[in-house]
């Protein structure tokens, strides 16, 4: 819908993730795809072709776009050291921001996007969309009402094999550290520990890190794709949390399994919780068996990170994915990797 009334956004980075975006935002009811900017020529037009009637203007920079008195709002899915930066140009040009995960290369980025933010009061998201995710949605509300008893310990894990990595389908940018800020840890893993605390329900202050990765294959294989690969192969953390929780996490870029390997489990004192790609099983603890109960989508989620972003800024709905959530699983990320480094 493209009319006088609507919000309008623009999209900056326009390949893979900022294509989805655009692409869901141009079903929202009240929402217009105003402008697109990418600092490449093709993905401009590319991205411009998909909004119906020519209504969308294209710009070759950020700073173009940020500058156009008629963006509202702007979704930036660009290489994650570029996120704390523009996030804060687009805020002080008096933009609501939705920024992809993870919201800044380390800690201290994304607390000069909190202060920003509190300084000109405007929305900041991040695109954490686990919390977007309908069965997700689900067996939160049914962990909040004690339906698995009191939540003691969390696993989860992402485990890719080579996706994308190689051949240009991702932006050789993740694969250095000063761009990325980390390896598969840093890219997925932090999805995973964003969707099981959100699970788990708290983000209780953290007591205990222990952290390791490996390294080799990426290197290795690297050399013979003519690329440069200078993050781990494989990350794993063990959490301690005050209170007693316990979280395990692993992310790998190199798994040698078919597909990949993505699922959480909460583990509560009645019972427990497992989410997979696409569904979700309660498990249900009686005085002699096990029950397995398979979880229905919650029917009211936001389907999207741009919806959600779309309903707060129409005032529909609380901001779910905030910045102090994008932050604090910055802060556990970097935890793993400095006790890695010990
Ligand atoms: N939420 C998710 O599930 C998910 C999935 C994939 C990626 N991501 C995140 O989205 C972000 C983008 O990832 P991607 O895979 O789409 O990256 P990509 O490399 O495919 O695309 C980035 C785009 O940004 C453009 N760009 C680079 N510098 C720019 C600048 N200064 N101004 C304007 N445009 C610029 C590039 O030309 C490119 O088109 C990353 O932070 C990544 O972690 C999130």
């Amino acid at each position: 819908m493209q009319d006088e009334k609507s919000l309008r956004l623009g999209f900056v980075g326009v390949r893979n993730i900022g294509l989805n975006h655009l692409r869901k935002a141009l079903d929202l009811p009240g929402v217009a795809v105003a402008a697109v900017a990418d600092t490449d020529p093709q993905r401009v037009a590319a991205a411009l072709e998909l909004v119906p009637g020519g209504k969308a203007r294209g710009y070759d920079s950020a700073a173009a776009l940020f500058a156009a008195p008629d963006v509202d709002a702007v979704v930036l899915a660009l290489p994650n050291h570029l996120h704390a930066p523009l996030s804060i140009e687009a805020m002080q040009k008096g933009k609501d921001v939705l920024v992809e995960k993870p919201m800044a290369v380390n800690s201290a980025e994304a607390r000069d996007m909190i202060r920003v933010r509190d300084e000109t009061g405007q929305q900041l998201m991040v695109g954490m969309n686990q919390r977007f995710n309908a069965y997700n949605v689900a067996a939160r509300k049914m962990i909040a009402a004690g339906v698995i008893g009191e939540v003691q310990q969390c696993r989860t894990r992402w485990l890719r094999d080579r996706t994308g990595l190689w051949g240009g389908a991702r932006g050789a940018w993740c694969l250095t550290p000063e761009k990325s800020g980390g390896g598969p840890l840093m890219d997925l893993g932090i999805h995973k520990l964003d969707q099981a605390l959100y699970l788990a329900g708290v983000w209780p202050t953290v007591e205990q890190i222990a952290g390791f990765v490996t390294t080799g294959i990426g290197r290795q294989e690297a050399a013979a794709h003519g690329a440069v690969y200078e993050i781990e192969d494989y990350a794993c953390g063990l959490v301690r949390f005050e209170g007693g929780l316990v979280l395990t996490v692993e992310a790998s870029y190199f798994c040698n399994l078919p597909g990949e390997v993505q699922d959480t489990t909460i583990l509560g004192t009645e019972g427990a919780m497992l989410l997979a790609k696409g569904k979700g099983t309660l498990l249900k603890r009686t005085a002699d068996a096990l029950e397995s109960v398979p979880l229905e989508p919650d029917p009211e989620t936001a389907t999207s990170c741009v919806e959600h972003f779309c309903r707060v800024l129409q005032g529909r709905e609380p901001l779910i994915p905030t910045p102090e959530v994008g932050l604090q699983g910055l802060e556990i990320v970097e935890g793993i990797y400095a006790a890695a480094k010990k």
